[in-house]
């Protein structure tokens, strides 16, 4: 009796820590839908919340009818029907905003990204302060330092929990190395840190399994502006969407993984970091830990070679500016 009703307790908090409720904010966009069905084949989510200012309802429905376990619904837009969706969240996804066009930069998408981001991020600081925001929206470098203003002047925020979503550099960058060496991209692990956008995605070859790369400025340059690739040949019609909905599901399916008890998950992900404070940066995407809390630890850069120092140095000047910028518009547009 006794045994039985242990036995069933633990099997309760097994399962109740494993519920997890993740929303996404611009579920109908070019990223959003992709995103959202890749969310809905994660065993992990149980409750998939989908919103954005238009069209979510039609997505949640479209979704909602493959056959896995998770529930799914589409929230109406408005400020009630967002604090639904972000209630109870774990996780929430935010590729809500504007993409480049050719001859756009990403920092060309602040004025109109700034402002849907910081009103997202009041939205989460009221309704869920303790989910993992994980940021898409560009440009990420200022976009993450907004979500932190926001939630500092409403006394909820927790570094530990705020994500600017890099993934898709590493993605890049281990496919890259794999069309050039003829290899597997799985066994291509490349670290990419700095921030997210041209000279500030700084791709450590040294540290891989093909060190020379970091000589070749061709495959660097092809690391930093792989997103003007589908830029371009999108012609007009956005940035990338499916491979950016691929390397979001994986950031969210490692929080998960870590949130749910696996040890030794890392990704590379821009976060508030001590690592060059000094030199007044004070966000950085490098190797991170995950755990139940988030953020677990931020791991150093370690070693690097010459080229990649040179990188390193023409990253900060652009990163500090772009930090700046984000803290800036929040100061002035409360
Ligand atoms: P999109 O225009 O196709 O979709 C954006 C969606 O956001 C639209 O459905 C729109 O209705 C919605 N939206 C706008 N304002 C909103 C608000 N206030 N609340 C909720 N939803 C809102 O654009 P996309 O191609 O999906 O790209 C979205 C963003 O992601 C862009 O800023 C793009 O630059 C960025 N992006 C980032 C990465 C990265 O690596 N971090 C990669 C690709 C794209
Ligand atoms: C990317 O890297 O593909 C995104 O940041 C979108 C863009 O504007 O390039």
């Amino acid at each position: 009796m006794f045994m039985a009703s242990r036995i069933q307790t633990r099997a309760f908090s097994a399962s109740a820590r494993n519920l997890s409720k993740v929303t996404v904010l611009g579920a109908a966009g070019g990223i959003g839908q992709p995103l959202s069905l890749l969310l809905k084949l994660n065993p992990r989510v149980s409750e998939l919340a989908l919103y954005d200012i238009r069209g979510a309802p039609g997505v949640a429905a479209d979704v909602s009818h493959v056959n896995t376990k998770s529930t799914v619904k589409g929230y109406e837009a408005s400020p009630a029907g967002l604090a639904s969706a972000l209630k109870g969240a774990e996780i929430v996804l935010i590729p809500a905003g504007v993409p480049r066009k050719p001859g756009m930069t990403r920092d060309d998408l602040f004025n109109t990204n700034a402002s849907i981001v910081r009103d997202l991020a009041k939205a989460c600081a009221e309704s869920c302060p303790e989910a993992n925001i994980l940021v898409i929206s560009n440009p990420v470098n200022s976009t993450v330092p907004i979500c932190a203003e926001i939630f500092k002047a409403r006394g909820v925020y927790n570094p530990k929990r705020l994500f600017g979503v890099t993934t898709l550099d590493v993605v890049r960058a281990s496919r890259f190395v794999s069309e050039l060496k003829d290899t597997n991209p799985v066994d291509e692990k490349i670290t990419v840190v700095g921030g997210h956008s041209g000279v500030t995605i700084v791709p450590l070859f040294s540290q891989s399994s093909h060190p020379e790369l970091s000589s070749n400025a061709d495959l660097v340059k092809r690391v930093q502006f792989g997103g003007d690739e589908v830029v371009q040949a999108k012609d007009g019609a956005g940035s990338a969407t499916l491979s950016m909905a691929m390397a979001g599901a994986r950031m969210a399916e490692s929080l998960l993984r870590a949130s749910q008890g696996e040890k030794g998950v890392v990704e590379p992900t821009f976060v508030d970091s001590p690592l060059y404070k000094d030199q007044g940066i004070d966000f950085f995407s490098s190797k991170v830990e995950l755990g139940p809390n988030g953020v677990e630890q931020i791991l150093p850069v370690g070693k690097i070679d010459a080229v990649e120092e040179k990188l390193l140095e023409a990253c900060f000047s652009d990163l500090k500016k772009n930090i700046e910028k984000g803290k800036a518009f929040v100061a002035a547009n409360p």
